[in-house]
């Protein structure tokens, strides 16, 4: 088994970290050490099986994909989500998020839930928190924390989940500002998902950085390539050489 990384170091020497969600060997194998971490994400209900929210999303997929990230993965850290349902009572958390150590992963995210993270923590399992825009628990898809008192209510759960022992936090769709305040208060690192340029690293799902996911494009994400073009041509050019017998040759 790999060591794990120490995020808290990135955090004091300033470091960045890059983090993106993966869901498959293959493309595990090919970004593998490129970036700092992999999140096997519920994203996946939506960008690989078409769900419109995170919610259906399984225990039984999930080990599914974080055992298939993790066979292609040698230097990237894995972090793999808890879907909704499968961690918010203490013995059941236990023994899902074993599920996903057993898989691979080397450790588990959750949203919110400072006193589950406790839980994990004190058996040994590393985990990783989630604010903010949580969608698990979010129905209308729009940023979290602009007013004083949401704000003051994710600052408190985020340091909740440092206290609870969680290694890092992914601030998802704060205002910068506040993303700023939270970072500045912890000492774990935060790793932002449009929340600014002030935390202590990103993560982008994968989908979205390659135009791979047609259905929705958050403001916030940039997309490096429009991986959809080239796969829509490539299986054209296929048809083409099929039809005319040009393959197989
Ligand atoms: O599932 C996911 O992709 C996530 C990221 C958006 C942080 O939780």
């Amino acid at each position: 088994m790999k060591s794990h990384f120490e995020f808290s170091s990135n955090k004091k020497s300033q470091n960045k970290i890059s983090m993106l969600t993966v869901y498959d060997y293959s493309m595990a194998k090919a970004m593998d050490g490129q970036v700092d971490i992999f999140l096997v994400g519920d994203s996946v209900g939506m960008v690989v099986y078409g769900q419109k929210d995170t919610h259906k999303v399984t225990m039984s997929q999930m080990i599914a994909h974080t055992g298939a990230v993790a066979k292609g993965t040698i230097k990237s850290e894995v972090v793999a989500d808890m879907p909704k349902g499968s961690y918010e009572h203490p013995q059941k958390a236990l023994k899902n998020a074993t599920k996903l150590i057993q898989a691979g992963a080397n450790y588990v995210k959750i949203e919110n839930y400072p006193q589950i993270a406790q839980i994990l923590t004190n058996t040994d399992i590393k985990v990783f928190g989630h604010v903010g825009l949580t969608p698990q628990s979010i129905t209308n898809f729009s940023y979290q924390g602009k007013t004083q008192e949401s704000a003051k209510k994710i600052i408190n759960t985020a340091l909740e989940l440092e206290k609870a022992g969680c290694k890092a936090i992914i601030l998802e769709c704060i205002p910068d500002k506040l993303a700023k305040e939270i970072t500045s208060l912890l000492k774990i690192p935060t790793i932002g998902i449009g929340s600014g340029k002030f935390c202590n690293g990103q993560v982008l799902v994968s989908y979205d950085m390659l135009g791979l996911y047609p259905d929705f494009k958050p403001k916030f994400a940039k997309q490096y390539l429009d991986i959809k073009k080239i796969i829509s041509a490539t299986a054209l050019d296929y048809d083409l050489e099929v039809k005319n017998g040009l393959f197989p040759i």
